[in-house]
């Protein structure tokens, strides 16, 4: 027996319980030795049958081992034999302190990054994680009838590469909901579906703005904006909000000017407020001046609690350079990975161009399903039976806050969404707080996650929407119960 058989044997031997392949096994062995060296370049490997014969392997495996091997440039094979091959040296792994700095989230401090780094798919489900809407609520047998509809005899084309700007019907569908509901003004050439929020703001970044220019965000703010504005080279310049939403001072538009501004006017995330008219309107005169788009998030304004929703910044004035940014995350639910943009007329042509290329859009069977669930008037019964549930939980968090919140604070927001802002005293920190709730099964938010690098804000945001009314009133026990071991570690 060789050196290597011996080695081989062993470690084949060892691996008896692994469900890997004998064959894939030593194909991996044989690599791993050849890249860290202890095959050197020029090493004969035995013969396919000794090898075989050695470990007690049909002779198949090892030629398939072999030919595996030889087709990814390891070894080489002649008349001679199985030789191994020289390979160019490897780059050597970087210490750990020369890693390369990952710009986005820089911004953050190292307690709340590792906060963010810990979220996982399951804590979405947990009472009290923002944004999550009611998902046992969502009517899925309507939602399976249409798909199957779809599916039942579908024309190919429907499997092919699909229009880069959506569904033709969908992207009807969605302008006449807009114009109706939300007072958009646009034709169906300006609807753009996307894949969510998430995917129109990496868009308007990459299509919009050049690396190196400023994008002004709400400080606190959506860290996805954040995240996509950084990834895309932007600057982002944290634009302070206050109790009526996104307010810059005169002098920022001079030392700062924007090519990018990402506000939620509608429902202020995370504090809630609501950006009124006079602002609005400076704002996309003072945008226009500076040759400035701005991206309207309109999340989750279809759920106004203190009345009709309020009409959208787009349709404000003629031609304003606002970027309308829709998701059907909150109004059908977050997996449909859906949304859209409704763009200026002026910039159809520009972005058609542009996104031609870069996007190659799927969920052809979801959008036309989508379309038919909006057309039927699916969606807007769907809506109509969430407002009142939302306002129901909202109203019954509102309550269980005042009957065992023992901390001096305020609560912000609510008149529209899916979550509440709740102020925090400087000694009991949100991330301390938000970490101490996470080890009971609660999932609120601290602000801090939002911050964009102006003055820190200290409190917490608590969805409401995917917990039924009749256990706020434990949870937020929990919560209190919670928070207080927390402080008392
Ligand atoms: C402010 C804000 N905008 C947009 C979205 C929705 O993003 P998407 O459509 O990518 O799910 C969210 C979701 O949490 C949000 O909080």
């Amino acid at each position: 027996m060789t050196d290597l058989t011996l080695l081989l044997d062993r470690r084949l031997m060892r691996a008896r319980k692994d469900t890997m392949p004998r064959q894939r096994r030593l194909y991996e062995l044989l690599r791993q030795a050849i890249l860290d060296g202890r095959l050197l370049a020029g090493t004969a490997l035995p013969a396919s049958r000794v090898l075989a014969q050695d470990l007690g392997l049909a002779r198949n495996s090892v030629i398939h081992a072999y030919e595996q091997l030889a087709a990814e440039g390891y070894v080489q094979t002649s008349r001679q034999g199985t030789i191994v091959a020289a390979l160019p040296s490897r780059p050597k792994p970087p210490a750990s302190s020369a890693q390369p700095e990952v710009p986005v989230g820089a911004m953050l401090s190292s307690r709340v990054q590792s906060f963010n780094r810990r979220r996982t798919p399951e804590q979405d489900l947990l009472p009290f994680m923002p944004g999550i809407p009611a998902l046992d609520a969502f009517p899925v047998r309507t939602w399976r009838r249409l798909l199957q509809g779809v599916w039942s005899d579908p024309d190919p084309a429907l499997l092919s590469y699909r229009p880069a700007l959506g569904e033709p019907e969908l992207r009807q569908a969605i302008a006449t909901y807009v114009r109706t509901a939300r007072g958009v003004v646009c034709e169906v050439e300006q609807v753009i579906v996307t894949g969510g929020t998430q995917d129109s703001l990496d868009l308007c970044a990459h299509a919009l703005a050049d690396p190196g220019q400023r994008v002004w965000i709400e400080h606190p703010g959506y860290g996805g904006a954040r995240v996509a504005m950084q990834a895309a080279g932007l600057r982002v310049v944290p634009v302070p909000v206050d109790d009526q939403g996104l307010a810059p001072a005169g002098a920022l538009w001079r030392r700062q000017p924007p090519r990018l501004i990402y506000t939620t006017p509608s429902h202020q995330y995370p504090l809630g407020s609501v950006l009124p008219l006079a602002r609005r309107l400076a704002l996309i005169e003072q945008a226009r001046t500076a040759g400035a788009w701005i991206l309207e998030d309109d999340y989750d304004s279809e759920f106004r609690h203190d009345g009709p929703p309020l009409a959208a910044m787009q349709g404000l004035v003629p031609q304003a350079p606002v970027i309308y940014l829709g998701t059907f995350s909150k109004s059908m639910f977050p997996a449909l990975r859906l949304g859209f943009m409704v763009v200026p007329a002026a910039l159809v042509d520009r972005l058609q161009g542009v996104l031609g290329d870069l996007v190659r859009r799927g969920q052809s069977a979801e959008q036309v399903a989508l379309a038919a669930f909006i057309n039927e008037g699916h969606f807007t019964q769907h809506l109509r039976k969430m407002r009142p549930l939302y306002a129901q939980r909202q109203a019954a968090l509102r309550e269980a806050l005042a009957r065992h919140w023992t901390w001096p604070g305020e609560v912000l927001g609510g008149a529209c969404g899916l979550h509440l802002a709740l102020t925090l005293p400087d000694d009991v920190p949100d991330v301390l707080a938000a970490e101490a709730a996470l080890k009971k099964g609660l999932s609120p938010r601290p602000f801090s996650v939002y911050g964009m690098g102006g003055e820190p804000r200290n409190g917490l945001v608590i969805g409401y929407a995917n917990t039924p009314a009749e256990q706020m009133d434990a949870r937020v026990r929990q919560l209190v119960k919670a928070v207080n071991a927390g402080l008392a570690r």
